[in-house]
């Protein structure tokens, strides 16, 4: 074995730009094979079956009310099964749920999905809540507040190749723009636009502060609250994804949200960083807000156990724990951890990205029915929260 001396292994400033460069063009070269073949990714099409799932009819009444003809008829595959587009199945979910779907009088309900560290899913929970709300039926714009772009990435957008800075919610960070309209973009799924995210995000963590200091009357808590106030008019559903810190840009997602979803796989340092997670969000909110004499509620929290190891004999003390100290916050329903999510190729995709009539494995299938538990519980909470702004 040859030993290089200290010299060789040294690593400057231009070799970090050599081997950044390399992951650059390594991951630009994976992409295009995996979205291949026109780098875009696709949503996928449904069966009957699952149409008649969605609108919460038996098969046979689609089939009849299709001949009617007011509604859309999908397209006959070559084994002659009926598939639906995802557009043509919100058309249907749209015409069979108008009683889920946002009263005319009320505005979206915004969702931040938040934790202090990264990896306990919260990117993952962010794009499957869209994608589930969105294929029952409701209208959702998901914004990236996390400068490492890993939604931006999951809707097929890659942060440094496909977004430009002007497109991040950074214009509201400057100030040079007050509602965040300017940087919607629609996505490749039908039902769902995205507001994407690059590293150039960072420089909000230093915009924020500075404007604080300079501009009399600036709340840098409320940037975002602010500029999404045209979108709520526009959208039934806004979700914001939010990088693993309590950074400027996650407390503006926090304080800008009527519901918080906090994806915590039962282990003991998350459930640890979790309670300094809220620890500290309290001090914050003490400072902003009490002591300004404002205040702030949530219609909802939800802890969600996600990534659930079935395997795993110390999650389930951990879990107690957890039930003991979020009491009915935590979410009746766990994410099971699953080798399928986590594969390479999955990655660039969730659950619902898959062809829902492919699906056959059964770990596959118990992630898909625990993340259909989930949008479920979700929708009820936003409809309740629809009712208090309505007051009915
Ligand atoms: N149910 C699951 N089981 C196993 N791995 C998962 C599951 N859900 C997500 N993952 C993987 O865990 C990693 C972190 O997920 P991500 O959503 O990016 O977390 P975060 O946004 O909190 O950093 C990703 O590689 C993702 O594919
Ligand atoms: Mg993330």
């Amino acid at each position: 074995m040859t030993i290089t001396s200290s010299k060789d292994a040294r690593v400057s400033l231009e070799d970090l730009i050599t081997s950044s460069n390399r992951v650059s063009a390594v991951i630009e070269s994976v992409r295009s094979t995996m979205l291949a073949p026109d780098a875009r990714k696709k949503a996928p099409t449904f069966t009957t079956s699952q149409v008649a799932a969605v609108c919460g009819l038996e098969k046979a009444a689609i089939d009849y009310r299709i001949k009617k003809g007011d509604l859309p008829t999908g397209q006959m595959d070559d084994g002659r099964r009926r598939k639906f587009s995802l557009s043509d199945t919100r058309v249907w979910a749209q015409a069979y749920r108008s009683k889920s779907l946002r009263p005319n009088n009320a505005e979206a309900i915004t969702i931040a999905v938040a934790n202090f560290k990264g990896g306990v899913t919260k990117t993952t929970t962010a794009v499957t809540l869209a994608q589930g709300l969105s294929l029952r039926g409701h209208k959702v714009l998901v914004i990236d507040t996390d400068p490492q772009g890993s939604m931006t990435t999951l809707f097929g957008l890659l942060p440094d190749v496909d977004v430009s800075d002007e497109k991040t919610i950074l214009g509201l960070c400057y100030g040079s723009e007050l509602a965040v309209d300017y940087a919607i973009s629609p996505t490749y799924w039908s039902g769902i636009d995205i507001v994407p995210a690059n590293l150039a995000l960072y420089s909000a963590e230093f915009a924020l502060p500075s404007r604080q200091k300079t501009e009399p009357n600036f709340e840098f808590w409320n940037v975002l609250n602010n500029g999404i106030d045209v979108a709520r008019t526009n959208y039934d559903v806004i979700i914001l994804d939010t990088s693993p810190s309590l950074s400027y840009l996650t407390i503006n997602a926090l304080l800008a949200s009527d519901g918080l979803i906090m994806p915590l796989p039962p282990s003991t340092l998350d459930f640890t960083s979790s309670g300094q997670f809220w620890n500290l969000f309290n001090d914050l909110a003490a400072n902003l807000l009490t002591n300004r004499g404002k205040s702030k509620s949530f219609d909802f929290v939800d802890v969600l156990l996600a990534r659930v190891d079935s395997n795993d004999s110390s999650s389930s003390v951990v879990r107690e724990w957890i039930t003991a100290a979020y009491a009915n916050m935590v979410l009746p329903v766990e994410i099971p951890k699953t080798s399928l999510t986590a594969s390479a190729s999955a990655e660039f995709g969730t659950v619902y990205d898959t062809e829902p009539s492919s699906i056959n494995s059964r770990t596959y299938r118990r992630a898909y029915d625990a993340y259909e538990r989930v949008v479920e519980l979700v929708e009820g909470q936003i409809q309740t929260a629809w009712k208090r702004q309505i007051g009915a």
